[in-house]
């Protein structure tokens, strides 16, 4: 494997995700939490940072401990670190270099940049540059306005460069950490799906033996993909528990549970709505409605557990971002909103945790997911929110405000699947307003809710765009939803992205 060790960089993950596209296992970990350089480790990757190494405290890591043992390739950040720790000289750059250059000079002799062209289109975003090489360094690739845009330590498979290969503008980034990985490290590409779910069952079964595991589903990827894998090495020793909390979409309990029942799995569907209704009763405050929502699901889920004789472990669909994120050079980020299936269940439940795909990212889980044959509706469905519909609805929950909802979200869904849009949109939904406003049908005067539309693009959560829809499909959808939905007379377009909004109102 490769190890990435991260200065805290923006495009981090963006590595890993490249490496793997390799079919090369890597791993990000946190240049102040070095592991262990053990012998599967074939080569390590510095990464970028927000820092300048000329900065007081400026990140580090002891490079003696494996520069010329192992091969190494900084980047950006990683690339001046390297040039200033061994007497090189890196300043503030006088010109900016934010964006597209072309490597005017390159020296393709060298196995880092065998097959890329002359006037490579790189992409470039740093404010320091290095002026300076360490004796024994050399320069092997220049842009017209920075001389060290790529160098090779002479005798050494230690390499530094200034753009990001990672970033898709670098147009042959790609080739290089192909260089790098495969020809300089000598990764065999032979990391797959494939190869991931045997490992992963094998280490499952050896992990569990004959012990019983419990597992929460929720519909989404990240938990039927786990529960699938961990069925497939210890069979109905998995136990799955499916809450409805009368704030899922509309049929969805039931859908979902018939989806998991013909895959097999050995679910018990727990009809708690009234438990949910109950404890958001009066409740406004988004916050508050996710603690209660949070709680209530750890009473429900508890209640199944403890029915199961002699359970060890927890099972949980936890993702290789999540993982990143609670280690990370930066902490876990600041809480704009508490995701109630992040910091997972009590101590009371004294089972151990097992998360089978703890190491990959969102796409990769869909892939494996896809290997496993799960049906599509589930593997290609829109990330949900935990709380569901509660965070959809601003103001106090009914019962009825939730009828209504799922109504609106239905027509706008199905008409998202049925105009070719459901797979061009990250993730779409419908809000509740808690406002009313004057309209006219029929002869009548009408005061009834106002419903937003919100369908964004984005690749994790984290920044998103709202989607141009067409304004056909979205007359369309207005007709329908106050035609169709009573109390509702009114529906508009969020036409805002995160940042500075957030995907969801509350
Ligand atoms: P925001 O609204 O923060 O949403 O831009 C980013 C992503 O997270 C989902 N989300 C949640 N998921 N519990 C969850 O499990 C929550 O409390 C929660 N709040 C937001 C949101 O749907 C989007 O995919």
């Amino acid at each position: 494997q490769i190890l990435i060790l991260d200065f805290g960089s923006q495009y981090t993950q963006l590595i890993a995700r490249r490496v793997r596209e390799l079919n090369v296992y890597c791993e990000i970990h946190p240049y102040n939490k070095v592991p262990e350089i053990t012998s599967d480790i074939k080569g390590i990757i510095l990464s970028g940072s927000p820092c300048s190494v000329r900065d007081e405290g400026a990140p580090d890591v002891n490079t003696d401990a494996f520069r010329g043992k192992l091969p190494v390739l900084g980047v950006c950040y990683g690339a001046q670190l390297l040039a200033s720790k061994y007497g090189g000289e890196v300043l503030p750059s006088t010109i900016r270099e934010y964006g597209r250059a072309n490597l005017d000079h390159i020296d393709l002799h060298h196995d880092l940049l065998k097959e890329m062209t002359h006037g490579s289109q790189v992409w470039m975003s740093h404010g320091d540059t290095i002026k300076e090489l360490p004796a024994g360094f050399e320069v092997i690739a220049s842009t017209s306005s920075v001389r060290v845009a790529a160098f090779k330590v002479e005798g050494e498979k230690t390499y530094g460069i200034q753009f990001h290969p990672e970033v898709t503008h670098s147009l042959e980034g790609k080739n290089l950490l192909r260089n790098f990985v495969v020809g300089i490290c000598g990764c065999s590409q032979d990391w797959t799906s494939d190869t991931f779910i045997d490992s992963t069952v094998a280490e499952l079964k050896k992990k569990i033996g004959s012990d019983k595991v419990v597992m929460g589903l929720s519909g989404g990827v990240d938990s039927s993909v786990a529960a699938t894998l961990i069925h497939k090495a210890i069979g109905d020793q998995l136990t799955c528990v499916f809450v409805d909390n009368g704030l899922l979409r509309k049929n969805e309990f039931e859908e979902v549970l018939d989806s998991y029942k013909h895959m097999g799995l050995n679910v018990i569907g727990v009809d708690a709505k009234q438990r949910f209704y109950d404890a958001l009763a009066g409740l406004t405050d988004p916050e508050a409605k996710r603690k209660a929502i949070g709680r209530v699901f750890i009473e429900v889920f508890d209640d199944e557990a403890h029915k199961i004789e002699g359970v060890k472990w927890l099972g949980q669909g936890t993702i290789y971002p999540d993982v990143i994120e609670s280690v990370s050079v930066k902490g876990p980020s600041a809480t704009i909103k508490s995701h109630h299936n992040v910091g997972g269940l009590p101590d009371f439940m004294k089972l151990s945790v097992v998360e089978p795909l703890n190491t990959l990212f969102k796409d990769e889980v869909r892939e494996v997911g896809r290997a496993l044959e799960i049906v599509e509706t589930i593997i290609g469905r829109h990330p949900f929110p935990g709380p569901g519909l509660a965070i959809r609805i601003l103001g106090d929950i009914t019962e009825e405000k939730v009828k209504t909802l799922q109504e609106v979200d239905h027509i706008f869904i199905q008409g998202l699947k049925n105009h070719g849009l459901y797979d061009k949109v990250w993730q779409a939904g419908a809000i509740l307003l808690p406002i009313q406003s004057v309209g006219v049908m029929g002869d009548e005067r009408t005061y009834e809710r106002v419903v937003a539309l919100r369908a964004v693009g984005s690749v994790d959560g984290m920044t998103a765009d709202w989607i141009h829809l067409p304004y056909e499909f979205l007359g369309k959808m207005s007709n329908e939803i106050i035609n169709r939905v009573k109390g509702v007379n009114r529906v508009v377009y969020d036409i805002s992205s995160k940042p500075p909004a957030t995907i969801e109102w509350e």
